[in-house]
């Protein structure tokens, strides 16, 4: 399906590209919201630019060298050398081969040129315990690896939807630049639900209020489900939402979460031992996210009551927060 939208995104990711970011950035948002997408896109568009180094590494890809890893021939092939015979998923073993072959390549290669590194997916395959070590590597390799061979600019991108990754990276503030990046814009929606065959406003309209806006969740409504949200509502509720609840459930956290149903923000101004726990929990299972971070484009992303996006915490796609409303009304 041909890329739709993200302009003020991708004029972002340019701007950065083309000055250096002095520290990595780490953009995170909700499973589903469009990461890939666009760090795909953007590497694409920029490998093909005179004076650019660009590599794009997945480091969820497992073995297959060609899904791995692209952009620039000469660092592309400098890196799958590099990974050659390291044991392990390919993915993790290109994301710590990369700040070790920029750290070590000749200074021709990189001198004057801007290089650009986007490392997607990464909280995952690295493993939480090391996403701290793995951002501070980033940092060294900006800070004098890359800087010694007199780049014209660099810019180190990691990506994420591991919520948890952030309790970890908090603490290094200066290790990092934090970035949202949530689904798309209304219009931008409209565009993709069109290019799916949407067979009526309505349709749109009532996928755009379960959804927020998450392309991937549209793309399941439009594809698996042919439109019937009714269908894809049913089966989130069975796969996800009835096995959550029963977590909450058994470890007696029912109050709190009325509590973050009526308001995300509770979170932060409420705040408690339990609400903690909670917020923990349908943080870990991907069903609520920190938002409060200044996204891609340089806006805060607005909160929105009847989506469930509150000022600091949002539900990742309303659709949860109305299934876990229906059960508890119904005592289920
Ligand atoms: N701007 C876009 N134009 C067209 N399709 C898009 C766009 N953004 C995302 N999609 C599609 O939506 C789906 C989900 O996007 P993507 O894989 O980028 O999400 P993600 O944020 O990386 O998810 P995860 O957290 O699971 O890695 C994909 O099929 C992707 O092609
Ligand atoms: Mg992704």
């Amino acid at each position: 399906m041909r890329f739709v939208d993200r302009v003020d995104e991708l004029g972002a990711l340019f701007g950065l590209a083309e000055r250096g970011s002095g520290v990595p950035v780490y953009l995170y948002g909700p499973e589903g919201c469009g990461k890939t997408r666009l760090l795909r896109e953007f590497a694409r568009r920029l490998s093909g630019r005179e004076g650019y180094l660009v590599v794009y590494i997945d480091a969820l890809e497992e073995r297959d060298p060609g899904r791995a890893i692209y952009g620039s021939e000469e660092l592309r092939r400098l890196l799958v050398e590099a990974a050659r015979g390291a044991s392990g998923s390919l993915g993790a073993v290109l994301a710590y081969a990369v700040t070790r072959v920029l750290a070590g390549v000749e200074k021709r290669l990189v001198r004057g040129k801007h290089v650009v590194v986007v490392v997607d997916d990464v909280a995952r395959p690295i493993g939480l315990d090391s996403v701290e070590a793995y951002v501070k590597s980033l940092l060294r390799l900006l800070e004098y690896d890359l800087a010694e061979k007199e780049p014209a600019s660099a810019l180190l991108v990691a990506s994420t939807s591991e919520g948890l990754s952030l309790e970890r990276l908090r603490r290094h503030p200066t290790w990092l630049g934090l970035r949202l990046l949530w689904g798309m814009p209304r219009d931008g929606f409209e565009e993709l639900a069109s290019i799916l065959g949407a067979p009526s406003r309505d349709a749109v309209e009532e996928a755009w209020e379960l959804t927020g806006g998450n392309p991937r969740a549209l793309i399941q409504i439009a594809t698996i489900y042919q439109w019937s949200t009714e269908a894809w509502l049913h089966d989130l509720d069975i796969s996800v939402v009835v096995p959550v609840l029963a977590r909450i459930r058994a470890e007696g956290l029912l109050e709190e979460l009325h509590t973050l149903l009526e308001d995300p923000d509770a979170a932060v101004t409420r705040a408690s031992p339990r609400l903690q726990r909670l917020v923990r929990l349908l943080t870990e299972h991907n069903l609520f996210i920190y938002k409060a971070a200044t996204t891609l484009a340089g806006k805060p992303l607005p909160p929105s009551p009847e989506q469930g996006i509150g000022e600091y915490y949002a539900w990742q796609l309303p659709a949860y927060r109305t299934l876990l409303q229906e059960r508890l009304q119904a005592k289920k």
